[in-house]
């Protein structure tokens, strides 16, 4: 439903997207930045634009990457106390810190 990409001069330097029913809830995911382009406020600004592009719906939910927490809850999120995720290889989440053993 919505789709974010930064550009730099032509160059593709980062991207994001989310998934919604228009209504009740949205799931932002893969937000990614090109490394010689993080720490320079661009993930910031990806994320502000999804979250307006959401805006309406009752919840907007999104997992993170292990150590990526931080970014997260300074835009607002909060840990889910009773998230839970099917993946395909399982003991491969586990060992990434996905999912709990
Ligand atoms: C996570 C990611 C998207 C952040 O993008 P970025 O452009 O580097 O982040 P920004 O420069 O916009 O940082 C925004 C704020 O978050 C903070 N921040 C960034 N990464 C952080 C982290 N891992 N933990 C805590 N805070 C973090 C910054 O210090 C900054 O704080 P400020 O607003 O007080 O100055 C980027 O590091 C990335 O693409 N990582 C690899 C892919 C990935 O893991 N994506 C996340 C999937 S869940």
């Amino acid at each position: 439903m919505f789709r974010i990409f930064a550009f730099d001069a032509g160059v593709l330097v980062g991207a994001g997207r989310g998934l919604g029913d228009g209504r009740d809830c949205a799931y932002l995911c893969d937000i990614a930045v090109l490394p010689t382009y993080q720490a320079q406020g661009v993930g910031k600004q990806i994320m502000a634009r999804l979250l307006r592009l959401a805006a309406g719906h009752r919840k907007i939910i999104l997992y993170a990457a292990p150590g990526k927490e931080g970014f997260y809850k300074r835009l607002g999120f909060r840990r889910m106390k009773t998230a839970m995720a099917v993946f395909p290889n399982p003991e491969a989440a586990v060992a990434g810190g996905y999912l709990e053993a």
